[in-house]
């Protein structure tokens, strides 16, 4: 029996038991047997949720690029490393093979590093889905720098707040990127950003789009030229397992968005092992993941997690619906993809389109699918097995956050048998819990609760960049020493789990995070908006979409609401990014408030949900007559 790859459901359950009753062995083997490591650790783990501080192969030394490139030369130099289909079909696909990418990452390390950047420094990274993104983050890591990713659809105020948080000295973009049919002006929105941000040195911009764009005198520079006159050699800076890997921001449910810090050798360690074992990767396979990099998704398991297996791992720049709705279908046939790892917004999208172009394309390649982001309904799940796996391919509903690093709860695939919905079992070494009102954990099955874990695990983020305290108080303050996931969830007869969703101000639209207090933030900004209140409410697509409460300054002026929308979701897209826009804005005379001020949105959430035949104890209210009106004008 291997421990590093499980093959069987017995496997699985005698692994686990041996995961979680001594872990410190367990991940010392497999940090052992499975890693290049400069220098063993002195200690495998040490910790203390009330802190918090955890500690992983604390003292061992490595580099996570010489795990993710320079050890598969010698097997694997001509292998594909990454396989970028870019955004338009009649362009020709580049296969990057390992030896090529050790070259490019060298090069584009040396470029760094002649820009001033040393280990330790910020590096914000704004690219679309080219391989210049994979390549600058590994280049990151392997000098030291610490890369802070930030999604290339967030706006020059979303991209802004992150550059100045983390104090980047350097931002990398492109001239611009491509959408489906659109192109996008990343530079214009960087220039914008950077309007607000004294810590940026220096700006590298990459060739995508060939637009005429502004170069800053002095701040930015043509990043191929600099990478055409770089050494291709280059050696790897020395990190300590607990030195920052990279920070990644999240949406929280109040205030900035948060900087989770990742660290190096213990998110290698766990990436890796999950990468090889949710998606049963063999040697040859060709592995497609949908999500952008701009998502822990896609540092996990795009870049880290399948490059330190020696996979193949495929970069996609477009969208599902360009040129058609059968583009993933046609790239799953053109490259043989065996393992297919989409969100279930997407599922949903491209379900709607009916079976003709899923039928089109030959999928018999295909041998995992997976889901992530968000609950994945019954009809999607069934849609996805029966149309894309041909009910061969096991689906592996995957749990897991930014937070996590990496994946939580998830079938094994040929292992575990799957249940629609069902995120079924704790990955190996995961130790959940669930939690009920009185901070009490629910032992037993056929039960629902708070999703906590109850042992540290080695790629969970060690802090929020720069403030501790709302790490401890976001994750380890709810209950006594167990990280706090935020999700609800409950176990069934067989142990098997469901994430239930969000249990805080956190909605999920299209698989993305967001916070509604940033988003409430940007609408009361408009001039003639006195506050306002987000919710979700069902979509058939998105999965949850965004319900905004909006309550005007002067009421009695009769204005023009559809326009006033338009400016609402204007402002949205400028402050966070198109992605927070509302599907519905209702203006109201009030908002239902508690006596000590406080929206009441259990109240707006059923309104939204049009399940308003129990609103449930609205006594408290200070202001009970807005509730029927909000109800009779409701959308
Ligand atoms: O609510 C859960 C949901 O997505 C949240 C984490 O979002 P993010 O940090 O953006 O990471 C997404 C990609 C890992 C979780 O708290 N979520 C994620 N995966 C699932 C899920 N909900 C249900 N089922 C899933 N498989």
């Amino acid at each position: 029996m291997s421990n590093y790859h499980i093959k069987h459901l017995e496997e699985y359950y005698q692994v686990y038991r041996k995961s979680v009753r001594n872990p410190e062995g367990f991940w010392e083997e497999i940090a052992e047997e499975h890693f290049l490591w400069r220098k063993k650790w002195d200690n495998v783990l040490s910790w203390d949720f009330s802190k918090p501080e955890v500690k992983w192969f604390e003292g061992a030394k490595l580099n996570i690029t010489e795990n993710c490139i320079d050890r598969h030369l010698a097997t694997r130099g001509d292998k594909t490393a990454i396989l970028f289909e870019p955004n338009d079909p009649n362009d020709p696909a580049e296969h990057i093979s390992y030896r090529q990418l050790y070259h490019r990452v060298n090069k584009f390390a040396n470029v760094l590093k002649a820009q001033g950047i040393k280990k330790g420094d910020r590096v914000c990274i704004y690219l679309p889905m080219i391989p210049e993104l994979a390549i600058s983050v590994l280049a990151c890591a392997r000098i030291g720098a610490i890369h802070s990713v930030v999604f290339a659809g967030f706006s020059s105020t979303a991209l802004s707040t992150r550059i100045n948080d983390s104090d980047c000295k350097m931002v990398i973009t492109s001239d611009g990127s491509y959408r489906g049919a659109k192109t996008i002006d990343l530079k214009g929105i960087v220039d914008e950003a950077l309007l607000d941000c004294d810590c940026v040195a220096s700006v590298l911009v990459a060739k995508r789009i060939n637009s005429d764009i502004h170069m800053e005198e002095g701040r930015d520079q043509w990043l191929q030229p600099l990478l055409d006159a770089a050494s291709d050699q280059l050696t790897a800076e020395v990190m300590d397992a607990e030195d920052p890997l990279f920070i990644l921001y999240t949406s929280g449910s109040t205030g900035k968005p948060k900087g989770m810090v990742h660290t190096t050798g213990g998110y290698m360690v766990y990436t890796a092992y999950t990468f090889k074992n949710v998606f049963q990767y063999r040697e040859n396979d060709v592995y497609w993941c949908t999500a952008d990099i701009g998502w822990i998704t896609g540092h996990s398991y795009i870049v880290y997690g399948p490059l330190a297996n020696g996979a193949t791992t495929v970069m996609f720049e477009g969208v599902p619906s360009y040129p058609d709705f059968g583009r993933f279908w046609e790239i799953v046939e053109k490259h043989k993809v065996n393992q297919f790892y989409t969100a279930p917004t997407a599922i949903r999208a491209l379900a709607k389109q009916g079976t003709e172009l899923v039928d089109k394309y030959d999928l018999s390649s295909l041998k995992t699918l997976g889901s992530v982001g968000e609950p994945i309904n019954e009809e999607a799940w069934h849609w996805y097995n029966d149309n894309v796996g041909k009910k061969k391919a096991p689906i592996v509903d995957t749990w897991w956050q930014t937070e996590t690093g990496g994946i939580m709860i998830t079938p094994i695939p040929y292992a575990t048998p799957t249940k629609p919905t069902y995120a079924t079992l704790p990955f190996i070494g995961i130790q959940p819990a669930l939690m009920d009102e009185n901070g009490e954990e629910i032992k037993g099955n056929q039960v629902d609760g708070r999703l906590c874990v109850k042992f540290p695990w080695p790629s969970m983020a060690r802090t929020i960049w720069g403030n501790h305290e709302r790490y401890r108080d976001t994750y380890f303050s709810a209950y006594k020493d167990k990280y706090f996931t935020g999700d609800g969830a409950l176990r069934d007869e067989v142990g098997y789990y469901r994430i239930t969703g969000r249990v805080d101000d956190v909605i999920i639209v299209s698989g993305h995070n967001l916070g509604t207090a940033p988003i409430e933030d940007a609408i009361n900004e408009h001039q003639a908006v006195a506050e306002s209140a987000i919710v979700g409410f069902p979509h058939d697509v998105k999965g949850s979409a965004l319900y905004g409460y909006v309550t005007l300054k002067d009421t009695g002026e009769s204005r023009d609401h559809d326009n006033l929308r338009k400016e609402i979701n204007q402002i949205i897209t400028e402050h966070i990014g198109p992605i927070a826009k509302l599907d519905k804005i209702q203006f109201t005379q009030g908002l239902p408030k508690t006596r000590s001020g406080k929206i009441m949105r259990r109240i707006l959430r059923k309104i939204a949900h049009k399940d308003t035949s129990n609103l449930g104890d609205t006594s408290t209210l200070l202001n009970p007559e807005v509730v029927q009106d909000i109800m009779d004008n409701a959308l």
